[in-house]
């Protein structure tokens, strides 16, 4: 979910403009319901509707509210409740429902808590989790007078995950936030200060952002704000100042976020490695902040991720692997937290999220840090939750990823997993080293491929039209066009709603191949005819079993690769380079594929159904 707070000196009522701005720029985080509260002179008025945020504008032009300096807005990804107009946040609570609360994450205990209410003579209006806590701070302002204490108060009972953020129609000028296991920044600004789940929220008014720490409440005036921890003590928040502007959170010119960020690639590929090389091709990494020892010690790596991240971790496993000799495994991070995973002090555990925030990520680092081992973050958000909670972080910097389905953090992710890699290989000395080196010149000259090659995609864009109707497709590849393969996969269920399967190739004959029919459209993705072990003709008899039997081939290959033409009924071209690098260039027309083929089914693209940016809850 979204969270917007927001209090001004100024009394020409901006609160609702800024709110609404606010939610507009978090609305990928979560869009099944939208809903704002303002303090008013007559108490907190709100106004909330399922669907998308534009349901809420239309609502608040059939009704305008009254102007105010402060205010609270919400955009919602339900977990308790489905998505209607009655479970949108804020809920009211306390004496004459003069608080709204707004709330992103779960409230473990909410039933136990909610049965203590309803013996208590309480009503409610939602079915949701949130609703408890906002009836739980309504009573604790009522028996405190103040609403810090009465947040500190109600914190304390809750379990589970949460950014909670409140105001009260007596204490106007004043909103405060809480936090535990779930993202709150402050932003502040002259004569305002504010509130959000990232800096996008604000980032239109201010660039001076403060990072808050586990298990605290923040209360911001029009003056300034205060941080304590959920024990009452004076805490500190620590400041940053955003690197991007307002204008990289639109769309500048393109239809679509997904459509910009898919031609931000380049740059997001470029300036993730910038600085971390020298002339010479070697790598460094000062930020890492991990000693070369402890680095040169490990002898085993397990990713963490989910989704996308989760395929950027497996082109990881086939390159680290090759390059360092050490063991990769790579682990969905909810099936790694609970699978009693074997990890010790000489295990790295390497996270890959584009949010940092990704609860199931975040709970699966916390447990590789109970079991003793090393963590290293890859992440995209500056000051997120992942990376604080991580040993070490590399950053990728491919600028806000504000489609749903992710591109350039895809790209930016692997990039760092080949940094970090060569990295490790540079560590172990020559044995591994000679290979690294020729690849990290070469690394380089790819953001120049991706631009080239994202210049060729009006094929592509052509056949996504034609093949709208597709009931299902089918995605093939090997090695590291393997994991490529389930992200085409990924992205077409994502975006299109069209049933997809990625497989690796070799495994086609062992079940898969069953599905081909005539006219099964299949991707294959090819590697260069230079991969190690012949795999480059395994993959194009690939093809020709498929195409014996009625498939639609649509072959991805190399430039020069003239060997699959006689089975492809299409040839989609990218530029040569090294095996392991191909990954950068191979998935590029897939997310196109993907991108125009919902287009072209009239879909939202952006923000698909169902689905949220970043997901807070496990
Ligand atoms: C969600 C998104 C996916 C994303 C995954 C991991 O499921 O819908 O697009 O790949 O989370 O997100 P992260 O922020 O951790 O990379």
């Amino acid at each position: 979910c979204g969270i917007v707070g927001y209090v001004s000196r100024t009394t020409d009522g901006t609160a609702l403009d800024v709110v609404m701005e606010g939610l507009a720029r978090l609305e990928y985080r979560g869009y099944d319901s939208a809903g704002v509260a303002l303090v008013t002179p007559d108490g907190v008025a709100t106004e909330k509707r399922a669907g998308k945020l534009e349901n809420l504008r239309s609502a608040l032009a059939a009704h305008p509210m009254a102007p105010a300096a402060t205010g609270i807005g919400h955009t919602r990804w339900a977990t308790h409740g489905g998505p209607t107009d009655g479970n949108a946040h804020p809920h009211l609570g306390g004496r004459e429902d003069r608080l709204a609360l707004i709330h992103n994450g779960i409230i473990e205990n909410f039933h136990a808590l909610k049965k203590e209410l309803l013996a208590d003579g309480a009503e409610f209006r939602s079915e949701t989790d949130t609703e408890v806590a906002a009836q739980i701070v309504g009573r604790e302002y009522d028996r405190t007078g103040d609403l810090t204490e009465a947040m500190r108060a109600a914190v304390a009972r809750l379990e589970g995950a949460f950014t909670l953020l409140a105001v009260h129609a007596d204490q106007p000028g004043v909103v405060v936030g809480a936090r535990r296991n779930s993202p709150l920044v402050v932003g502040v600004g002259d004569e305002a200060n504010y509130l959000g789940s990232d800096v996008a929220a604000f980032i239109g008014h201010t660039r001076h952002a403060v990072e808050l720490g586990q298990d605290q409440i923040v209360t911001i005036t029009p003056d300034g704000y205060e941080v304590v921890g959920f024990d009452g003590q004076p805490a500190q928040g620590k400041a940053y100042e955003v690197t991007w502007d307002a204008s990289a959170a639109e769309k500048g010119g393109y239809d679509t976020f997904m459509e910009k960020e898919i031609h931000e690639q380049p740059h997001a590929v470029a300036d993730t490695l910038l600085g971390r090389t020298k002339d010479d091709g070697e790598l460094v990494l000062d930020e890492l902040r991990i000693s070369e020892e402890r680095l040169r010690d490990i002898d085993r790596i397990t990713v963490v991720a989910c989704g996308t991240a989760a395929y950027a971790g497996t082109v990881a496993k086939y390159a680290i692997e090759h390059w360092t000799r050490i063991p990769v495994e790579v682990s969905l991070a909810h099936e790694f937290r609970y699978c009693d995973p074997i990890v010790d002090e000489r295990t790295l555990v390497v996270s890959i999220s584009q949010s940092g925030e990704t609860m199931d990520t975040l709970m699966a680092v916390k447990h590789a840090t109970e079991l003793g081992a090393l963590t290293l973050s890859i992440c995209n958000t500056h000051g997120s939750t992942i990376p604080r909670e991580s040993d070490a972080v590399l950053y990728t910097h491919a600028g806000p990823e504000i489609a749903v389905a992710s591109t350039k953090a895809f790209l930016a992710q692997i990039t760092a997993c080949y940094v970090l890699g060569l990295y490790l290989a540079q560590l172990r000395g020559e044995t591994y080293a000679d290979d690294a080196k020729s690849v990290m010149t070469e690394l380089r000259d790819m953001p120049d491929k991706v631009e080239e090659l994202l210049g060729r995609m009006d094929r592509v864009v052509e056949m996504a039209r034609f093949m709208a109707d597709s009931r299902a497709i089918l995605f093939l590849g090997r090695n590291v066009g393997f994991p490529v393969a389930l992200e085409g996969a990924l992205k077409l269920k994502e975006l299109a709603y069209i049933h997809a399967e990625g497989f690796a190739a070799g495994e086609l004959k062992h079940g898969p191949i069953a599905l081909i029919e005539p006219g099964q459209p299949v991707f294959v993705v090819v590697p260069g005819p230079d991969t190690p072990h012949e795999l480059h003709k395994k993959v194009v008899s690939n093809i020709q079993e498929i195409r014996a039997r009625g498939a639609r081939t649509i072959v991805i290959a190399h430039d020069g690769d003239e060997d699959v033409v006689p089975f492809a009924s299409e040839v989609i071209r990218i530029p040569q380079c090294s095996p392991m690098l191909a990954p950068l260039l191979a998935v590029v027309p897939l997310q196109v594929f993907a991108l125009h083929l919902a287009s072209a089914k009239g879909l939202d693209v952006d923000q698909p159904r169902n689905l949220a940016k970043s997901v807070t809850v496990e």
